[in-house]
């Protein structure tokens, strides 16, 4: 079976994250495509430094341009960043009308308008879903997920980068040097952490929302942006006390007479749902006229996460180029022929924490009989609070189990409801933490 073949610009972060998942995935990719899809050819500048990739196989180009001006591959992807030689890249693969995939928001945020102009004159692709949120399918969802709608607002926390500092500040009472320089550790950072910092990496990735919420060019000189750099330890512990936590957000709103477009450090309810995002993680959230709020939630940065955006769309234009044109995406996601069913488990089999409210009779050693029935059958207690009877004879024993199989749950369940206490009617759920 022919391959897709892929030339990777730039092998840094990404780039070496792009080449391990398309390596580490390729079987249900190839499902997926119904072609393999193959690195065939990459630029190092520093053929000798050490990747954390497999470029077996891999022809090395030493110079961007060349790669895309000459290398005989099926799609681009531009991983190098920042808008010199990364715009050069991109602009000559569009001449040859190859696909490009590109994570550079700062390229397309200040570029695109050129960039898509190119695209359509040479009938090319431009795919960009990792340069906003990292590993959030967040133009996907907006550009088809959500078409139906007119889109009122989208907003979120779309920078890893501060996130990350933010949380540790608040957090771990780290310093804001240290808390950069881990980031930058992880490869959150761009190659100028400033860009992060001072909140135009949000901005870029705001202009792009923007445009593909509303319908707009790509406005990137008329947002308002404020970075963090101000943000104090002494002003996130006062909006603690407050209540509050300090996020850096992206906010672009549609009223009558015009748009809305800011980023800056704001204090949001630690009761909000942005206020749980923490670390590295981004949210970003839609406000459309027929959907209502929707949220996105996922990590925003590091090379595996936004290599998955990048392998979504290379995998998208691999389809474009190889598959039925009437089913380019297949109903099922996989190609017909590699549709496979899988067995479904006894749900009896299926582990989790368990929350178990009982009603008991007020009486002595209830707690003791139930934590020794709870205990032969290996399962410990996470939580545990005991209510007074109120307004009659019965008090309640509520806890929380660690995690087990239902049927281990069940039969500590049906040992408890024998004893002579217990009352009929025991309350009991799953606790999924999703860590
Ligand atoms: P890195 O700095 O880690 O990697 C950049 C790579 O490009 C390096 O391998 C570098 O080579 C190579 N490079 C730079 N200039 C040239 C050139 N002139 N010719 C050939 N190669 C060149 O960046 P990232 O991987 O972190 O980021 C890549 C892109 O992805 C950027 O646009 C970034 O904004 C975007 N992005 C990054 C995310 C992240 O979490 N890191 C998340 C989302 C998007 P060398 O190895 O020799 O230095
Ligand atoms: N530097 C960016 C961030 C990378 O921290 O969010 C992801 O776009």
């Amino acid at each position: 079976m022919q391959a897709v073949r892929v030339g990777v610009v730039g092998l840094g972060t990404v780039g070496q994250g792009v080449l391990r998942l398309l390596k580490n995935n390729a079987d249900e990719i190839s499902r997926r495509v119904g072609q393999p899809v193959v690195v065939t050819d990459a630029v190092a500048r520093d053929a000798s430094r050490q990747r954390d990739c497999d470029l077996s196989g891999v022809t090395l180009w030493s110079d961007a341009l060349s790669l895309a001006r000459e290398a005989d591959v099926d799609i681009v992807v531009e991983l190098i960043g920042g808008l010199g030689v990364a715009r050069d890249v991109v602009l000559a693969a569009v001449a040859r009308g190859k696909p490009v995939v590109t994570a550079n928001k700062a390229l397309i945020a200040e570029a695109g308008n050129e960039i898509f102009e190119a695209a359509r004159q040479n009938n090319a692709v431009v795919a960009f879903e990792a340069a906003v949120a990292g590993g959030i399918p967040i133009i996907k969802a907006i550009r088809e997920g959500l078409a139906g709608n007119v889109i009122h607002a989208v907003a979120g926390i779309i920078n890893g980068t501060c996130n990350y500092i933010l949380t540790q500040m608040t957090e771990k009472g780290e310093t804001f040097a240290d808390a950069l320089a881990v980031a930058q550790k992880l490869g959150y950072a761009e190659a100028d952490p400033t860009f992060d910092i001072e909140g135009v990496d949000a901005a870029h990735k705001l202009a792009i929302l923007a445009s593909i919420a509303f319908g707009i060019p790509l406005s990137f000189p008329q947002i308002s942006i404020e970075g963090i750099s101000s943000v104090s330890p002494a002003d996130i512990k006062i909006a603690q006390v407050f209540g509050y936590r300090v996020k850096l957000l992206g906010i672009a709103k549609r009223h009558d007479n015009g748009i809305e477009l800011r980023v800056h450090p704001t204090l949001v309810p630690d009761d909000a749902l942005l206020a749980k995002v923490d670390g590295v993680l981004n949210a970003v959230v839609v406000q459309g006229n027929a959907v209502g709020q929707v949220g996105f939630y996922g990590r925003g940065a590091g090379g595996d996460a936004t290599a998955s955006a990048v392998v979504a769309d290379i995998l998208d234009l691999a389809r474009a180029l190889t598959a039925d044109p009437r089913h380019v995406v297949p109903a099922l996601a996989f190609q017909p022929d590699a549709v496979r069913p899988l067995p479904v488990l006894p749900v009896r089999d299926a582990a989790s924490a368990f929350y178990l409210r009982l009603t008991v009779a007020d009486e002595a050693g209830v707690l003791s009989q139930i934590t020794a029935i709870l205990a032969a059958h290996d399962i410990s207690v996470e939580a545990i609070l005991q209510r007074e009877p109120r307004g009659g004879d019965d008090a309640s024993v509520a806890l929380i189990t660690s995690v087990i199989p239902q049927h281990r749950f069940e039969a500590a369940l049906d040992e408890m409801q024998k004893l002579p206490f217990v009352r009929a009617g025991a309350a009991r759920f799953r606790v999924e933490k999703f860590d």
